[in-house]
């Protein structure tokens, strides 16, 4: 915890810019009312407070090299994220965080960078990227995998079409299911972990997505020769304190506010193979 306040009291943020990236998904540019906001690293998440409905952890999404701002991708999936989607430009809500552990975006330099995301969560990945991107010749390759339902579910298009361009980056995206316009890879992300160019023994993979996206791509990397302790997966559980005391989020023997929610793979490999954990 980064911030010096009371982490169970929500600060005031201003929605400085709202903007619909999909039918479902905002992006929330948020500046404090009061002071400057504490610094976050790659992968930690804050909870935010939308008044009389309640709280919910989303991770930051933003460029960690641009302070002052909070940046948050929120898919509206129910009651909160619902409340938050629908804010106007200028409203007020809560803010507790920055929480949780961080992409290891520094121990990867000199390593190859393999990033692999599912749907929305490119959003957990983006500060990462930006990290490395930020240092790009400190890194081998930089590979990013991308995979989501439909062409019109992809997130931050532009941006991907931005990192693209440039020659330093391998992007592969892939679609479950094309539409008439798609040219691209059709199928599951964890199949182009097969035909990625990387060193695996020297590689770094940061993966995030939904659950059994996660499982299937920790797989297809393990397959691949590159080591369970070099594998991060960012893990969801319900979030209530955010700060190791109410044990909503418990995993196992963890606790994935405060002991994630990204984690090494070596430690995550036996609870997920566990059902109803
Ligand atoms: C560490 C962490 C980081 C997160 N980062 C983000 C983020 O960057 N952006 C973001 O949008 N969300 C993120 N989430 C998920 C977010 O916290 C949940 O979507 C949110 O708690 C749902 O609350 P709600 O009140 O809107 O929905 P509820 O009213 O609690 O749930 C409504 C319905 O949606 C279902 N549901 C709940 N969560 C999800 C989900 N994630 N996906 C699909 N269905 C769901 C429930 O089962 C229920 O049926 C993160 C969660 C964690 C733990
Ligand atoms: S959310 Fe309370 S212990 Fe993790």
């Amino acid at each position: 915890m980064a911030d010096a306040g009371d982490p169970m009291i929500p600060r005031l943020f201003r929605a400085a810019r709202v903007r619909r990236e999909l039918h479902d998904v905002v992006t929330l540019d948020l500046l404090p009312t009061q002071g400057e906001p504490a610094p976050f690293r790659p992968g930690q998440f804050n909870m935010l407070y939308a008044f009389g409905i309640g709280e919910v952890a989303v991770s930051l999404s933003g460029d960690p090299n641009r302070h002052g701002t909070y940046v948050h991708t929120v898919r509206d999936v129910g009651a909160v994220t619902g409340a938050i989607a629908r804010l106007a430009s200028g409203a007020i809500l809560g803010v507790r965080g920055p929480f949780g552990t961080a992409w290891p975006t520094e121990d990867a330099e000199g390593s190859d960078v393999v990033i692999v995301a599912g749907g929305l969560g490119l959003a957990p990945l983006r500060p990462a990227i930006c990290a490395v991107l930020a240092n790009r010749a400190r890194h081998g390759r930089v590979v990013l995998l991308y995979g989501t339902r439909s062409p019109r579910d992809i997130l931050y298009r532009h941006e991907i079409e931005r990192w693209r361009r440039r020659l330093d980056v391998d992007i592969s995206v892939t679609v479950d299911h094309a539409d008439a316009t798609w040219r691209g890879n059709v199928g599951v992300v964890p199949k182009l972990v097969q035909h990625a160019e990387f060193d695996p023994l020297s590689s770094v993979a940061l993966v995030c997505g939904p659950e059994v996206m996660m499982r299937f791509t920790a797989s297809a990397l393990l397959e691949k020769g590159v080591p369970a302790e070099r594998i991060y997966l960012s893990m969801e559980r319900n979030m209530k304190c955010a700060v190791g005391l109410c044990g909503h989020c418990q995993f196992g023997p963890a606790f994935i506010c405060k002991d994630g929610p990204v984690m090494s793979y070596d430690r995550l490999a036996g609870l997920l193979a566990v059902r109803e954990i």
